[in-house]
């Protein structure tokens, strides 16, 4: 795509979502397009990733959350698993002190049980050291399905329930929302999935009954801070009805 050149003065005149939440997929078809390994477009994904958050920063979204790994990834090859469990592990290492000189508070949302012990020593040090971050929250989807999500939420509320702590009829949407790995998150006003497949992949299946679906057909490793633009004014153009009449 040819470069852009994005005037401050007309990105300050977009809507800019709250929260964005991206699925991040096409990085081992892009890999195979160059000859290379699958596990050569996650490492230039994760790559991606990290430029990404400063540059939605910059815009002004306050939320972003990125699908890095789902409940259903772990059919793939050992040899792949591994490499990104890897990638994460060096990633998030990484992001404990770029998110404190960037005022990032970061989350990890997705069932940490079936996450190692040093990998989750890891996520615990970097939840902890950037909670008073006022800045941009960034959620990270490991271990995620949305699916199991509301599940392990039904788990917990029926727990409390049964504890006497709850009673049936206490149980609304919010009550259920506020046992989800997105507590106190505002739901996805845009999601975008990259890679040219138009699927939710058990990604915020509770979170994104209102959001603004997005596609291209960019690659994740290709996707760049005028490709993000481009969705922030497509976006733009929605007329956000949630079911009323304007
Ligand atoms: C997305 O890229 C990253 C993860 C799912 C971890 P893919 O690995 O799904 O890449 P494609 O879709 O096979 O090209
Ligand atoms: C969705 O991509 C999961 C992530 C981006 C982490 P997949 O590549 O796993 O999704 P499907 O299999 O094409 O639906
Ligand atoms: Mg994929």
């Amino acid at each position: 795509m040819e470069k852009q050149d994005y005037s401050e003065e007309y990105l300050k005149t977009l809507n800019i979502p709250e929260h964005v939440a991206v699925i991040m997929d096409g990085n081992g078809r892009w890999a195979e397009a160059k000859g290379e390994p699958r596990t050569y477009g996650h490492t230039v994904g994760s790559e991606v990733v990290e430029e990404m958050v400063e540059i939605a920063s910059d815009l002004g979204i306050k939320f972003f959350t990125v699908y890095a790994f789902s409940t259903e990834n772990w059919k793939r090859s050992e040899g792949e698993v591994s490499v990104l469990f890897f990638l994460f592990s060096v990633y998030l290492k990484k992001l404990i002190d770029k998110s404190k000189k960037n005022n990032v508070r970061c989350r990890i949302i997705g069932d940490k049980t079936m996450l190692d012990d040093e990998l989750n020593a890891v996520i615990d040090e970097l939840e902890d050291s950037t909670k008073d971050n006022t800045g941009l929250t960034f959620l990270i989807a490991i271990n995620y399905g949305g699916r199991d999500e509301i599940t392990r939420a039904v788990k917990k509320v029926f727990g409390e329930v049964k504890k006497g702590d709850l009673s049936i009829d206490d149980i609304t949407e919010d009550v259920l929302t506020d046992h989800l790995d997105t507590k106190d998150i505002p739901d996805p006003d845009l999601l975008i999935r990259t890679g040219g497949e138009q699927r939710i992949s058990n990604f915020l299946l509770w979170q994104c009954a209102y959001s603004e679906f997005y596609y291209c057909d960019t690659c994740w490793p290709d996707f760049d801070r005028d490709e993000l633009i481009k969705a922030v004014e497509w976006y733009n153009k929605r007329d956000r009805r949630f079911g009323g009449v304007k």
